[in-house]
């Protein structure tokens, strides 16, 4: 699907560098890739985190999964290949935030590997954080927010995360947060404490 089809087209560069935008936000844009199985927690930490970074006056964006699949990737199911075209879609527009000097949430289970390694290769160094939001499959059961393990179950919905379709777990993500175990407040002041020893905002 990611089959190149346009030809003799030439990159144009633009007058604002890199460091301009730096310096007028005062934040290195980074893109912090959530991972983790559909109710673990992805999307309530990016939206909190979002929202602290606003009240320090740092500028980020969320992109979620199923926000996504409303419109820009709506035509995309779940089958390996439409995931895998999913996150491919998502690393270039979160890739392209990024590069906008924006700090850059992205929540998707992006359950293959290969295809996060694929996310990150496509950054510059330093640009790409990869979060594990790691929750045992039973409490994400447990929790059903979206009542779909329950299908899932029934056998309503097919190639279902964690019940029909596999979640190959990060290696060496940067951050870990076990959200069985620690409270929302301090999966977002890990995040904050990680961006801050790391010199990609100033927390006052
Ligand atoms: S991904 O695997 O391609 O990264 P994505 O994060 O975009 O998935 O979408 C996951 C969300 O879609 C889940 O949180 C859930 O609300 C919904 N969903 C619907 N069908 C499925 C399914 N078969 N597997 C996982 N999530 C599903």
């Amino acid at each position: 699907m990611s089959e190149r089809k346009s030809t003799n087209i030439t990159w144009h560069h633009g007058k604002v560098s890199r460091e301009d935008r730096v310096n007028l936000l005062k934040q290195k844009g980074v893109t912090l890739w959530f991972t983790g199985l559909s109710g673990s927690g992805k999307s309530t930490i990016a939206c909190e985190l979002e929202h602290a970074l606003l009240e320090n006056g740092h500028h980020s964006y969320v992109l979620d999964g199923d926000n996504i699949r409303h419109g820009l990737n709506k035509d995309l199911g779940f089958s390996p290949q439409d995931r895998t075209e999913n996150i491919r879609r998502i690393s270039e527009v979160a890739r392209l935030f990024c590069d906008a000097n924006t700090i850059t949430l992205t929540a998707f289970i992006s359950p293959y590997r290969e295809d996060r390694d694929s996310a990150r290769k496509i950054h510059k160094e330093g640009e790409f954080l990869e979060i594990y939001v790691k929750c045992p499959l039973d409490v994400c059961e447990e929790r059903d927010t979206k009542g779909l393990y329950k299908k899932a179950r029934a056998g309503e919905i097919k190639e279902f995360t964690g019940i029909s379709a596999p979640y190959e777990e990060p290696l060496t993500p940067e951050i870990t947060l076990d959200t069985s175990a620690l409270s929302l407040e301090e999966c977002v002041r890990t995040i904050l404490a990680y961006l801050e020893n790391n010199g990609y905002i100033r927390f006052s």
